[in-house]
């Protein structure tokens, strides 16, 4: 279960004010659910995410997520917990220089795995996400579709109980888009919490499921069906978020967000706050090197595409 307790958290500013982003936040969400989470730019989809992943911790009130509690956890708890957790962001964060196999090999190297557990565990998610074929492939060697399969991948290696899926779809068509949804969806009918963030209500439309939507520091569940009927495109094709719920005023929208840049060889802002380069929420503080792994990938080195 992943729950917060009158949490209220902000950010300092340089000007010595902070930015509340959260106050006095209570929500639950059940092991085994799926929920998005909707808002405007900068209401604070992201910060959530992080404060699950105990990257943030709150002012005041608690989060738990399972047996971990942010007001108990030491530092040397926090991979623990984030085993526990796949984390997909919209800009993919694989490493750029290494193959598909490796980007999803790295995620069982930190947390100690080696040798053909490792193998047969990354064939096998490759194979759930439908890309066991382009296992020595590089990121920039497949599309933008596949390389958000291969940080699926990578995020359910090590068998976590929730997935954290930050935007997975926001720089995706829409035809890809569904196809994302889809794969998360379902690995959610197999068991995995999905807790996922987007603008995108045609996505939360066409695949309902819980809906909670950011509004002034607070989250309300909203019916899917009825979220977006006042939405208006913005900038970079996003929907500015317009969200409708039984006893809540329509909260304005905020300012149309910019569009991200695609997918960096640099981690972007948000992301966890662990040595680089980490794919997701970084297992350990002091992640093994990659070594090339045995058991017959050895001609997974060259560059070349055979696939
Ligand atoms: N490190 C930070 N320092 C100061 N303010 C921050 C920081 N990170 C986020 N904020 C502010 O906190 C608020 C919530 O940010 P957050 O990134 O959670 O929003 P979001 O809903 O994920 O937005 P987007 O849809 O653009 O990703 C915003 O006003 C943002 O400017
Ligand atoms: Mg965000």
């Amino acid at each position: 279960m992943i729950d917060f307790r009158d949490v209220t958290v902000s950010y300092p500013l340089p000007d010595g004010t902070v930015r509340k982003v959260y106050e006095n936040l209570t929500l639950s969400i059940k092991q085994g659910e799926m929920a998005y989470v909707i808002g405007p730019s900068g209401s604070g989809k992201s910060t959530l995410m992080r404060m699950i992943y105990m990257d943030l911790k709150p002012d005041k009130g608690v989060v738990r997520v399972g047996e971990y509690r942010s007001d108990t956890i030491t530092p040397k708890e926090i991979p623990y917990l984030r085993r526990t957790l796949g984390v997909v962001f919209q800009d993919f964060q694989l490493l750029p220089d290494r193959s598909v196999y490796e980007n999803v090999a790295f995620a069982l190297y930190a947390t100690g795995k080696g040798g053909a557990a490792v193998k047969n565990r990354v064939m096998q998610v490759l194979g759930r996400v439908g890309l066991q074929h382009k296992w020595k492939r590089f990121p920039h060697e497949i599309s933008g579709g596949e390389q958000q399969r291969v940080t699926i991948a990578r995020a359910i290696a090590n068998e976590p109980w929730i997935l954290l899926a930050d935007e997975p779809t926001g720089n995706l068509d829409p035809r890809v888009a569904d196809e994302i949804q889809k794969l998360l969806i379902s690995l959610h009918r197999q068991g995995m919490t999905l807790l996922m963030s987007t603008h995108d209500y045609r996505l939360v439309k066409k695949f309902p499921a819980r809906t909670l939507a950011l509004m002034k520091g607070q989250i309300v569940d909203v019916d899917a069906k009825t979220i977006g009927d006042v939405a208006k495109k913005g900038k970079g094709g996003r929907t500015v978020p317009a969200v409708t719920r039984s006893s809540a005023p329509t909260p304005a929208p905020r300012s149309v967000p910019t569009p991200r840049p695609m997918p960096p060889a640099a981690p972007s802002p948000g992301a966890p706050t662990t040595p680089k380069p980490t794919p997701g929420p970084a297992p350990d503080p002091t992640p093994p090197t990659l070594s090339r792994p045995a058991n017959g990938h050895e001609e997974q080195e060259t560059r070349k595409s055979t696939s």
